[in-house]
């Protein structure tokens, strides 16, 4: 096949930061996308819903002139969030959900939580309101190996809080193991996930490629072969579980180049096609509509989106770095090729 058309897409787990950083990422996404479910992980983190109007409206005068994309938002749960912010968050008709980041789990989640215990008279809210969880699924006890965190916290977390409130709808974001594949495919109706372009494309062999190369470097960190065949797998499936989240998490090149340096892989100059390449890989170009432009909407109760994206079998230079404000980012595939192109 060399040309694929496609219902438009929406991003279902998405980083678009503030200020001269969301002005440099934002034209990538509304490019390609019609919706994204941002991300509340900012500095301070979004916790009101009066704050994600606020960023709503940031993120919609940065859009490009005539961009008609559509900014979905989200709450950042802590430990202090009050229940009635539940209804007043379901009652503003602009937040999506609210995002589980355990405290400490990962870039900007030292508001998190930091007992899912403390949370429980909120999720008892959004159980009853239909409001959706967002999860980052790995626990954070620093004796526990980097690469099990993720599969240790759907025994340790997850499973029970879904078992705690059989009528919460529930997406653990950004899955990379064969277990939360397998998690996702057992557990009852309301549970979903989000998969990214990265686990579908790369396992840790790619961290350390010839030396260690911190652009590659996300959470969760790229797991094994194996698992990224089970996501591979889940895709081919055609299960309407697993739908599209690129997890796009731009930094400065000096903050991932650095002593300590972030997690967070930028992918959204070349999103759609990077999972183009996926599907094909898995043989499975004929359910990349339905992961990248169904599946998530329904899970969400969302409107499918009108119009087309059209993707040719055409490669294309990845430039080295893109401005981002007064620093550079550097892409996913950055001075490489992307096999699939979106036609303009
Ligand atoms: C994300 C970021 O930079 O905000 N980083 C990442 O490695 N995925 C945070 C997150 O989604 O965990
Ligand atoms: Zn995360
Ligand atoms: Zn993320």
């Amino acid at each position: 096949m060399t040309s694929l058309t496609i219902r438009r897409p929406d991003d279902w787990h998405l980083h678009l930061r503030d200020g001269d950083a969301l002005r440099a990422v934002l034209p990538h996404t509304a490019a390609q996308f019609a919706r994204a479910i941002v991300m509340p992980n900012l500095k301070p983190p979004v916790t009101t819903t009066g704050q994600a109007l606020a960023y709503k409206r940031r993120i919609i005068e940065a859009l490009p002139s005539g961009s008609k994309f559509e900014p979905l938002m989200t709450l950042y749960l802590t430990d202090r969030t009050d229940p009635t912010e539940v209804e007043k968050a379901r009652a503003s008709g602009a937040v999506h959900g609210f995002k589980l980041y355990p405290a400490g789990a990962t870039t900007n989640s030292d508001s998190g939580v930091t007992d899912i215990r403390r949370v429980d008279s909120v999720l008892a809210r959004m159980a009853e309101l239909g409001v959706v969880l967002q999860v980052h699924g790995e626990v954070t006890d620093p004796n526990i190996d980097v690469f099990d965190r993720e599969a240790r916290f759907i025994g340790a977390v997850l499973a029970p809080v879904i078992e705690r409130y059989p009528n919460l709808r529930v997406v653990f974001e950004h899955i990379t193991t064969r277990e939360a594949v397998e998690f996702v495919r057992g557990a009852r109706k309301g549970v979903a996930a989000t998969i990214t372009p990265q686990h579908l494309l790369m396992n840790r062999n790619a961290l350390f490629t010839g030396g260690i190369r911190p652009h590659h470097y996300c959470l969760p960190v790229l797991k094994t072969e194996t698992d990224r065949r089970a996501l591979l797998e889940a895709i081919a499936s055609g299960d309407p579980r697993f739908f599209l989240g690129t997890d796009s998490a731009p930094h400065a090149r000096h903050t991932k180049e650095a002593f300590c340096g972030c997690a967070g892989i930028y992918s959204a100059h070349a999103a759609i096609e990077l999972y183009a390449e996926a599907f094909e890989a898995a043989g499975a170009l004929a359910q990349l509509n339905g992961f990248a432009s169904e599946h998530g909407a329904a899970f969400y109760g969302l409107p499918y989106n009108e119009g087309t994206v059209t993707l040719t079998k055409e490669s294309w230079d990845v430039p080295a770095s893109y401005r981002f404000g007064s620093d550079e980012l550097v892409p996913l595939r950055a001075g490489e090729k992307v096999l699939w192109r979106v036609a303009q």
